[in-house]
C-alpha cells in the first residue's frame, strides 16, 4: 500500500481529518465517506418512499453485502447470516447448538472473550456440564496438541477466540480446527479481532461457525455483524427462536401442527427485522476491504504494529504486554505504564488528542488472570495509521512515563 494510496484513503475518512488520532480500531474503527454515504443515502430513501419499500429497492445491494462477506471468508452467500453485533451473533450461534447434558465438556482457549465465557459457563452450569481451558504454549497461544489430548466422547464444543482482545496474540485457529474436525466436535470461532485485518479462509480453518462484527477492522458501521455457518453443519443448528424469515409459515401443509422447518441456509439464524442502511454500509466496507486486499492490509498493519512495539520498548517505564508468536501478531498493541492504570493512561492520552483503549479483566478474564494483569492500555492500529501518528503516540508516552 503506497503512501499515495494511504493518503487517498485517509482523505476519504472523516475521522482522519480532525486533530484527534484514533488508536482504537479494535474497539471500533473509522468508516469511509463512501460507507457513510451508503448508510445515509438509504436512510434518505426510506424517508422518501417508506422503509419497507426502500428495502425492496435495496435488495440487490444487501445481496451484494452477503456475497462480499462470503468472498472475504471463502464461504458461499448461503453460509452467511447478518446479526446486530458480535455477541449477538455468537450467542445466537451457541444457543442453536444441541443442549448440553450432565457431564458434558466444553473446551475454550485462554483468550476467550469474557462474554462468551460467561455464556458458556451459564449454559454449562444449568446442564451440569463443565467448561475447561485448553492448555497454552509457552508464548500463550492455545496448544492444539494439548487439545488433542483432552478430547473424549463427552466434549461437545470447542470455542476459540482467534485474536485476543487484550493484545496482539493470534491463535493458530487452523491447528485447533484440525483437532476438532478429526474428532467431529463442533468448532466455533470468535474472529472479532481478525476479520478485516488478517486473511480468513473458513475452509482452511475447519470451523463450523465463525463470527465478527462489522465495526472493527472492516470499518463498517456499528450494529452489524457476520455469522458464518458451514453448509453441512446446518442440520445441527436449531434456532432458539424463529420468525417469518428464518422459518416461513408452512401454509402448504394447511395445519396448525405443521412441522416447523427453518430455512435451509445460514439465514435461519438471522432476524427479519434489521437496518438495511447499516447492511448496505457494511457492504461498502466489505467491498473496500476486498478491493484493497486483506494480504496488503495485513502486511501494512503488521509492519506498523511491530514498529510501535519497537518504539514502546525503547521508553523507560513502558512495558509491552503482547505475547504470542511475533510473526503472526495483530495490530493490537498492549502495554502498561509504570505507576499508571490502563484507564489513567487512556485518559491522559485522550487529553492530548490520542484515542486508545484500556482493557480490564472482564474482556479476557482467563488470560489476564493467568498473567497477573488487571488492566492494560491498548493501541490498536489500522492501515490508515501513519508512522507520524506512531511517533506522536510514542512521544506522548515518553512524557507520561515516570
Ligand atoms: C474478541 C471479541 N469478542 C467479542 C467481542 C464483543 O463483540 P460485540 O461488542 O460486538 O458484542 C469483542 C469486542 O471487542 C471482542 O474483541
Amino acid at each position: 500500500m503506497t503512501d499515495a494510496l494511504i493518503e487517498a484513503l485517509r482523505a476519504d475518512t472523516p475521522g482522519c481529518a480532525g486533530p484527534r488520532v484514533h488508536f482504537n480500531h479494535a474497539g471500533a474503527s473509522l468508516s469511509s465517506r463512501r460507507t457513510l454515504a451508503a448508510i445515509t443515502d438509504h436512510l434518505a430513501l426510506e424517508a422518501e418512499v417508506g422503509p419497507m419499500e426502500a428495502a425492496v429497492m435495496a435488495a440487490d445491494g444487501v445481496a451484494r453485502t452477503r456475497a462480499a462477506a462470503a468472498t472475504l471468508l471463502n464461504a458461499t452467500p448461503e453460509e452467511i447470516a447478518f446479526a446486530t453485533g458480535g455477541s449477538a451473533a455468537w450467542g445466537t450461534a451457541i444457543a442453536s447448538l444441541p443442549p448440553l447434558r450432565p457431564g458434558d465438556r466444553v473446551l475454550v482457549g485462554r483468550q476467550e472473550w469474557g462474554g462468551n465465557l460467561t455464556t458458556l459457563r451459564d449454559k454449562a452450569a444449568r446442564a451440569g456440564a463443565g467448561v475447561e481451558v485448553i492448555p497454552s504454549l509457552e508464548d500463550g497461544r492455545v496448544d492444539a496438541d494439548a487439545l488433542a489430548g483432552l478430547i473424549d466422547d463427552r466434549v461437545r464444543l470447542v470455542s476459540l477466540t482467534w485474536g485476543a482482545a487484550n493484545g496482539g496474540l493470534v491463535n493458530d485457529a487452523a491447528a485447533v480446527g484440525r483437532v476438532a474436525r478429526a474428532a467431529g466436535i463442533p468448532y466455533v470461532i470468535d474472529a472479532a479481532q481478525v476479520v478485516g485485518q488478517i486473511p480468513v479462509d473458513v475452509r482452511a480453518l475447519g470451523c463450523d461457525m465463525l463470527k465478527a462484527p462489522g465495526r472493527k477492522h472492516l470499518r463498517g458501521p456499528r450494529g452489524t455483524a457476520l455469522l458464518y455457518v458451514r453448509r453441512d453443519f446446518l442440520d445441527k443448528v436449531t434456532p432458539a427462536w424463529l420468525d417469518v424469515q428464518s422459518s416461513p409459515w408452512a401454509t402448504h401443509l394447511g395445519a396448525d401442527h405443521a412441522p416447523v422447518s427453518p430455512r435451509d441456509d445460514a439465514r435461519r439464524l438471522e432476524a427479519s427485522e434489521a437496518s438495511v442502511a447499516l447492511q448496505l454500509g457494511l457492504g461498502n466496507a466489505l467491498e473496500q476491504a476486498l478491493a484493497l486486499g486483506i494480504d496488503h492490509i495485513r502486511a501494512r498493519i503488521h509492519h506498523l504494529a511491530q514498529g510501535l512495539r519497537g518504539r514502546l520498548e525503547g521508553i523507560p517505564g513502558v512495558t509491552v504486554r503482547d505475547i504470542g508468536d511475533p510473526e503472526t501478531r495483530s495490530g493490537l498493541v498492549s502495554f502498561t505504564v509504570e505507576g499508571l492504570a490502563g484507564s489513567a493512561v487512556r485518559a491522559r492520552l485522550m487529553d492530548q488528542g490520542l484515542t486508545l483503549g484500556a482493557n480490564g479483566m472482564p474482556y479476557t478474564p482467563l488470560d489476564m488472570t493467568t498473567r497477573g494483569l488487571t488492566e492494560i492500555a491498548r493501541a490498536s492500529l489500522s492501515y490508515l495509521t501513519t508512522e507520524a501518528e506512531l511517533d506522536r503516540l510514542a512521544d506522548a508516552l515518553a512524557r507520561l512515563a515516570p
